[in-house]
């Protein structure tokens, strides 16, 4: 397998601690990117059907011994938050001075994993969100301060292949991602289930509600993504002055109506992240 060239900030050598949901998935983006799978481990104790034939297929291998590796540049932890406890002494043999670590793990902070792999001098934390399993997530990372600039680069492109990244200054605010975009994509399908009760209170036969409203968030969603424009100035394309949109909008952003509430909303999941993590 060819190797990536020398500019590329693509690792040649990725440990991946669990290899679940959200480990299979990012899996699937390293090797969409063109890492060479050869350089990829997969440490999991009982990995899927689907892991095991992927790995076979693609010549990665799965619970390898930390001698049989050479130098680890990137081990990325996507296990379960609490099984950190458990699986920090398999993973310290895989640290040395110049790996990365990233880690996934809800709640556990740069300090916390500082605590629990102390081999570690350069840790990034991010927080990811569940359409990373199509490509689409929205992560926030937070790098700890032994971490390079070609380490961060390498890994803004190792999330950036399960969708877009934001870097924040201070690890502080990943309370308030996990309140935006961690938990975002539930309001979102919320938002569905509601647009789909109105359809059936204004008259519409229960499954044609269902599927207008599912197809409606799929579009503007599908629009957002391709287009250059802002939010704002989408909606207002699709405003005619005195219309229909406009009789339906000035309900929804009278004063007290939505936006009040959707912070309201996200301050109440920012909290309970901080809960959660305390
Ligand atoms: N899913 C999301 O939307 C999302 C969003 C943001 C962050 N996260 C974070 O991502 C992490 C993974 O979540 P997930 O949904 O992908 O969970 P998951 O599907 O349960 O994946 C965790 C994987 O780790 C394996 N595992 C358990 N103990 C292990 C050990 N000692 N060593 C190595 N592997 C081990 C599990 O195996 P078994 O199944 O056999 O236990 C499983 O395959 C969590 O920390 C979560 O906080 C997830």
């Amino acid at each position: 397998m060819e190797r990536p060239p020398m500019s590329s900030p693509l690792p040649q050598s990725l440990v991946l601690l669990g290899a679940g949901k959200m480990g299979g998935a990012m899996l699937e983006g390293w090797l969409r990117i063109g890492m060479n799978p050869a350089g990829i481990s997969l440490i999991d104790p009982k990995p899927s059907d689907e892991i095991v034939a992927l790995a076979a297929e693609k010549g990665m291998a799965i619970n390898p011994d930390s001698r049989s590796l050479g130098p680890v540049e990137v081990l990325v932890l996507a296990t379960k938050p609490q099984t950190l406890d458990t699986a920090a002494p398999a993973v310290q043999a895989f640290i040395t001075p110049n790996t990365l670590l990233i880690s996934i793990l809800a709640g556990k902070t740069l300090r916390d994993l500082s605590a629990r792999l102390p081999n570690a001098t350069a840790i990034i934390r991010a927080m990811p969100n569940l359409p990373a399993s199509v490509q689409r997530g929205a992560t926030a990372a937070a790098a700890g301060p032994g971490v390079t600039g070609a380490q961060r680069a390498m890994a803004d492109a190792l999330l950036g292949s399960i969708g877009k990244v934001e870097w924040l200054e201070s690890e502080s605010l990943i309370d308030a991602v996990t309140g935006v975009s961690g938990s975002g994509p539930a309001y979102v399908f919320y938002l569905v289930e509601c647009l789909a009760a109105a359809g059936k209170a204004a008259g519409l036969p229960d499954d044609i509600a269902e599927r207008l409203a599912r197809a409606t968030i799929e579009g503007a969603g599908e629009m957002l993504y391709q287009s250059p424009l802002s939010p704002a100035t989408l909606r207002q394309n699709v405003t005619s002055p005195a219309g229909t949109t406009a009789a339906g909008l000035e309900v929804l952003m009278a004063e007290d109506a939505l936006k009040p509430l959707i912070i309201k909303t996200v301050a109440a999941a920012k909290r309970r992240a901080g809960e959660l993590s305390g």
